[in-house]
This record gives C-alpha cells, sequence and structure tokens, in this order.
C-alpha cells in the first residue's frame, strides 16, 4: 500500500499578518516547520541516520486516526495514538517505494519542498497546488476586507463553496474542486508514497476527496498550519491519521 501525505506550508509572512493569498517567503517559524517535517518523514522512511536526531522530532503521535469511507460512518469516533512513539507504523511499507514530494509554485510551498534531498525524493512543483486566487483581495486580512468590501464578505460567508472572488483570476471553492480533477487523477495513477505541500483551500478540498467528505463540508474543513495528514486508500475506504506540529 502506498501512503498521501498532505500538509500546508510552513508560516509564511502573510499569515504572520493574516493576509490573505500573495507571494511571501517562510519566516523562521515556517522554515522549523520545513525541516521538522523533513526529519520526520525521513524518520518514518527508516533512514537511519535521521532516527536518533528525530526522537526529538516536533511531529510525534498523531493526533487523530480513523477511518472513513462508504463502509464506516462520514465520522469515525477518533483514536489517539499514544504508543506509536517510535513511528514504527507505517515504516516498513514506507521503505519499499519511491518517496515524491510535490508543492505549489508559490515560494512559500516550494521552500519546503526544496529541503526534501533530490537525491532521495522525487521533488517537484504543480502549479495546480497553488491557493485558491482571491482575486482583487489578494493580500488583505479579512477586517480590511470586511470593513472594504462588506457585501463581498457577506456574500462568502453565505456560501462560501460558491462564491468567487472578483477581480482578475478570482476563483471560488467550486472553481478549485475542478481545477484539481485532473491532479487527484494523477495522485490516484501514482503507485509511489507521495507528500502534497499545499495550501488551505487545496488541502481541503484534496483531504476532503481522499476521505470522502462531502462537498458542503470542503469549505470549512478544519485545516491549520502545522498539520499533517496521512491518508492511506484501503480497499473498505481510508485510513488516515494526522499529525501536529509542537515547536
Ligand atoms: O490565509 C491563508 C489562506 O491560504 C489564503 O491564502 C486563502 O485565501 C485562505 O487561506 C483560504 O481559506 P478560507 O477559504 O477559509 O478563506
Amino acid at each position: 500500500p502506498r501512503q498521501v501525505w498532505i500538509t500546508r506550508h510552513g508560516e509564511s509572512y502573510d499569515n504572520a499578518r493574516g493576509r490573505i493569498g500573495g507571494d511571501a517567503e517562510l519566516t523562521p517559524n515556517g522554515i522549523r516547520y520545513a525541516d521538522a517535517l523533513t526529519r520526520f518523514i525521513a524518520h518514518e522512511r527508516g533512514e537511519w541516520e535521521v532516527r536518533q536526531a528525530a526522537k526529538q522530532r516536533a511531529l510525534k503521535q498523531p493526533v487523530e486516526a480513523g477511518r472513513d469511507g462508504s463502509h464506516t460512518p462520514p465520522n469515525p469516533h477518533y483514536l489517539h495514538y499514544g504508543a506509536d512513539e517510535d513511528g514504527e507504523g507505517g515504516m516498513a511499507a514506507l521503505q519499499e517505494k519511491n518517496f515524491c514530494v510535490w508543492s505549489s509554485m508559490l515560494k512559500r510551498g516550494v521552500q519546503c519542498a526544496e529541503r526534501f534531498d533530490e537525491d532521495k525524493y522525487e521533488v517537484k512543483q504543480i502549479r495546480l497546488l497553488d491557493e485558491l486566487n482571491a482575486g482583487k483581495m489578494e493580500g488583505l486580512t479579512y477586517d480590511e476586507i470586511r470593513e472594504r468590501f462588506p457585501d463581498e464578505f457577506a456574500a462568502r460567508k453565505r456560501d462560501k463553496l460558491q462564491y468567487r472572488y472578483p477581480g482578475q483570476g478570482g476563483e471560488s471553492y467550486l472553481d478549485v474542486i475542478n481545477r484539481l480533477r485532473p491532479l487527484i487523477l494523477e495522485i490516484e495513477r501514482t503507485e509511489e508514497h507521495l507528500l502534497v505541500v499545499t495550501h488551505r483551500a487545496v488541502a481541503r478540498v484534496l483531504l476532503a476527496y481522499f476521505r470522502g467528505l462531502k462537498r458542503e463540508e470542503i469549505a470549512d474543513l478544519e485545516c491549520p498550519l502545522g498539520m499533517l495528514y496521512m491518508l492511506e486508500p484501503k480497499p473498505y475506504g481510508v485510513e488516515y491519521k494526522a499529525y501536529r506540529y509542537n515547536p
């Protein structure tokens, strides 16, 4: 079985200022997350050099784990994996196959992915993984949008899934779902393990797709910075784990 890992990039300067969109670089915090991520994945793959260092790794046990799929209720109870301290769980499976790291083409995504050693990982950038385009609202904070464009703010709140940001290139969640279709096919065709480094809206769509969640759940799906999700497709559905970064 192969695993699909999904995460947002580390904290960017726009995240730190509360600005949406843009193409900012990682903050020192964001760089620390990127480093923790590479160590964690290397550890999960059993790269022995990192096993010792990874003992102090910041991403530890999954904070959530469970199954989704047509054979299980949509909201399974969450298990806490306290005993997985050495992360032996998925390791054997991860060692067998190549490991791809796909990121968006935005600086904050690229900066995360490029920390993976190109000799050991197939690293590539894919524009389809770029964040939902907020059109003329790019670079604003939610407060600024509410003050300057109250009607738009209200319209988005009413129907976040369908709401398309005005201005050049502006997208809705439905637009993002559509643009991700070919990429989802490619992810499904890929037999190797895969880490996708992307952005909040895109991560929500991918997570919802692989977990079989309803469309209506996508736009408000909990998906904070610092979470790393592992999805393992199984005949009966999908097994998933969520890891939280402890800085
Ligand atoms: O704030 C980070 C961010 O990725 C923005 O670039 C993007 O517009 C937003 O999150 C998407 O989240 P939401 O749809 O909840 O506004």
